[in-house]
């Protein structure tokens, strides 16, 4: 449809169309059932508006949503077509690994690749849209929603922005049936929230806001994401879902954003709780004049919308741009002319779960896992070896994350599937050893679906067994981690060390002095400090969605090598969160200071560095960097130098190397990190050779949010660190002229 008959059809549509247009449902009003993630309630909203809502979420398969929207458009006066939208963060049918285990892929263009699948997945089963990416920065491993995030950087975490709002939508929305539209969320810094507890309060600088959460965001945007989600928390002390600030001045002013703004999941109503709002008539004039276009699962829009315009108290031309909006992306969807935009239950049988869309899953996955420790080389696994795989994630399919609601488990290669298929059985002795939990309580409300009763007798059957196994092997592979509806949306923890009774069966495994490697099932980092040294290997699996189990077989055995890198650090102990790479230096550093040895930034307790740092993973070869290189020693504004380092992979065997690039300003009119990601490339090379990986500098990547808060590098000395990881590198001083 033309821009202009959009504008006719809007003028055509009563206010309460209008109205109508700006309020999004989930399934059990259109005769489907609910899948909503968050508190159950009834939300008193009229049928006539059901029969014109502007949108639902999660209703799945082309055959219950062409029923959907058939039943709709009977219905519906005006023929405006039902959008439908959905949670499908990293999967539909084909799940890839979370979103933690993606960004330690540092591969971008995989990961695009990866979403173009889930896209082609989910439009084909009738879907138009995904509430995905989700590209909230996170430095709180307290935090149940850091296994959505990329990670705690934001260059890192923009480049994967990009890459899935491209996946999703290719390089510009159209009809074209394998594309969806995509949905940045949660706008904004809801990964800051005080104490790393759920829906906790975010206060910061806007020169923190500005300089490190929102560049995401707006990575998104400037990639034509065409929906923003706001989130739950406040910015500045004022909740999202009502900040004109975030809403008009930054993402529509500044940053040009012309698509939709919809509220996360009763965010309008909680303006009232929050304290901003007297009651849903005040928190719908709130949100609708911060710039808020459609209201997510709660009457406030439904029912207050039309005496606010009828009193004078909003003007209608809100309710008109924010419906116009909404119509616009139908028309980009093509609905006006195909409501159901492909979906075909034909083209769902012969995409879902292909094997062409498998084998992708499983290439996401062997990359996403990072190999934390290899002592003694005890991986790769010799084929002579016998192994004892033990634990409760040894043959467990629960391997995609609380986000993969529409995942297909059956399909989940497990770790000991995809160990047999690579191992001669005769070498493979396999013992549960233990649940993931003892008391699944923990879980709260998920508890009744997903506890397990174990007898003491048999928890006595699983140890004896895993010791038995363990005695008759050479190497144990050991499967531990969190539950995992112990990360994702209401998910906080203050422990984060994995529970008792696995450790439990660690220590009587680790009696037997046989070599154990720790394979960790999360979807946050844990803290492993007190297990590090009791185990030979440690390698950090994540949830690597449908085919994890093959993708661990082969970097276990050696048929691939590892690859990935940590984006998130992991805490030498709970309480030195939030720790992050790219800190401040202080005015009394640990590592030059001329205090005493007390007087300096440190703790009593534990170290300043985490356990493991930002960029880090080991490989099964090495990598030796020579001197970093600059083609001049200072650069002017408007030209680029080039830094150079050659890396040469002194090991047996081929390998991927992750080369990072930092760079420090070191004097800034305002206090600067000691080091900030600016570039990063994924190399091979073969045993013996040595590649030259070189970056370009020029001064847009030494912008930053000055004392005036202007955008803008400034003249002075930077230091370029090149390495395998945030804290090794090799370095070398430039300078930017005036
Ligand atoms: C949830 C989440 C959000 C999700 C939405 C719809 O509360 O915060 O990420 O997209 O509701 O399920």
């Amino acid at each position: 449809m033309k821009d202009e008959q959009l504008l006719n059809l809007l003028d055509s549509m009563t206010l309460e169309e209008k109205i109508a247009q700006l309020v999004l449902l989930t399934g059990e009003f259109f005769d489907s059932e609910e899948r909503s993630i968050g508190p159950k309630q009834k939300i008193g909203i009229s049928q006539d508006v059901v029969d014109m809502a502007g949108a639902v979420y999660n209703v799945f398969g082309a055959e219950e949503v062409t029923k959907i929207q058939s039943d709709y458009l009977k219905k519906n006066k005006k023929g405006i077509p039902l959008l439908i939208l959905a949670d499908i963060i990293h999967g539909y049918k084909t799940i890839f690994p979370i979103p933690l285990g993606l960004g330690s892929t540092w591969n971008p263009d995989l990961v695009r690749e990866c979403m173009e699948i889930v896209a082609d997945e989910t439009s084909a089963s009738g879907v138009q849209g995904t509430f995905s990416p989700m590209v909230d920065l996170v430095r709180d491993p307290r935090w149940g929603r850091v296994m959505e995030s990329t990670g705690e950087d934001s260059f890192l975490n923009s480049a994967f922005s990009s890459a899935m709002v491209t996946g999703f939508q290719g390089e510009r929305l159209d009809a074209s049936n394998r594309s969806i539209a995509s949905c940045v969320k949660h706008f904004a810094a809801y990964g800051a929230p005080e104490g790393g507890r759920e829906y906790n309060t975010v206060d910061m600088s806007e020169r923190r806001l500005r300089q490190d959460y929102l560049p995401a965001y707006k990575a998104a945007v400037d990639s034509g994401s065409e929906m923003v989600m706001t989130s739950f928390n406040t910015v500045d002390g004022m909740p999202a879902t009502g900040n004109k600030w975030l809403l008009q001045d930054i993402l529509r002013e500044e940053w040009g954003f012309q698509g939709i703004v919809l509220s996360d999941y009763a965010a309008t109503q909680e303006l009232i709780l929050h304290g901003v709002a007297e009651d849903e008539s005040d928190a719908a004039r709130l949100a609708i004049e911060a710039g808020l276009d459609m209201d997510m699962k709660t009457s406030v829009f439904a029912n207050n919308l039309f005496d606010l315009v009828k009193s004078g108290r909003i003007s209608e031309g809100l309710v008109n741009q924010a419906a116009l909006r909404i119509l616009r992306l139908k028309n980009k969807l093509g609905l006006f002319e195909d409501p159901y935009r492909g979906a075909s239950v034909q083209r769902e049988q012969a995409t879902l779960l292909s094997d062409g869309n498998r084998k992708m899953a499983r290439e996401a996955a062997a990359q996403s896992v990072v190999l934390l420790k290899n002592n003694n080389a005890v991986l790769p696994i010799q084929s002579d070896k016998k192994v004892a795989l033990i634990g409760p994630y040894s043959d467990e399919k629960l391997l995609c994350g609380m986000w993969a609601i529409q995942a297909d488990y059956e399909a989940v290669v497990t770790l000991k599937e995809g160990m047999e298929r690579l191992a001669a059985q005769a070498s493979l002795f396999h013992a549960k050893g233990c649940d993931i939990l003892e008391d699944y309580s923990v879980l709260g409300g998920m508890a009744k679906y997903l506890s397990v009763d174990t007898s003491p007798e048999d928890k006595e059957h699983y140890l004896r067994d895993a010791i038995q196994a363990a005695e008759q092997s050479d190497v144990i592979v050991l499967a531990l981690g969190e539950h995992m509806f112990q990360s994702g949306e209401g998910a906080s923890r203050t422990e984060l060390s994995l529970p008792d009774h696995q450790l439990a069966l660690l220590d009587e495994l680790s009696l037997l002095s046989k070599p154990i490697v720790l394979l960790l099932f999360t979807g946050r980092p844990l803290v492993l400090t007190g297990l590090v040294d009791k185990v030979a290997a440690i390698v950090q699996a994540w949830y690597p969605g449908t085919e994890a189990g093959n993708a661990l077989a082969e970097l276990l055995y050696g048929e691939r090598n590892f690859s990935g890198k940590l984006s998130m650090s992991f805490p030498h102990s709970v309480g030195q969160i939030p720790v992050y790479y790219n800190e401040f230096s202080t005015g009394r550093p640990l590592s030059v200071s001329g205090h005493s040895e007390r007087f300096v930034s440190k703790y009593l307790d534990a170290p300043n560095a985490p356990l493991f740092p930002f960029g880090y993973g080991l490989s099964y070869t090495d990598f030796k960097y020579g001197e970093a290189c600059l083609s001049h020693p200072s650069l002017n504004f408007g030209d680029a130098i080039q830094v150079s380092v050659d890396v040469t992979n002194t090991g047996e065997l081929s390998g991927d190397e992750i080369v990072q690039l930092y760079i420090r300003d070191v004097t800034g009119s305002v206090v600067r990190p000691v080091k900030e990601l600016k570039g990063f490339v994924k190399v091979n090379i073969e045993p013996g050779e040595t590649t030259t990986v070189s970056f370009n500098i020029n001064e847009e990547l030494l912008r930053f949010y000055t004392i005036e808060m202007e955008y803008k590098a400034e003249p002075g000395k930077f230091i370029a660190l090149i390495g395998t990881s945030s804290d090794s590198f090799v370095e070398v001083e430039f300078n930017l002229l005036p």
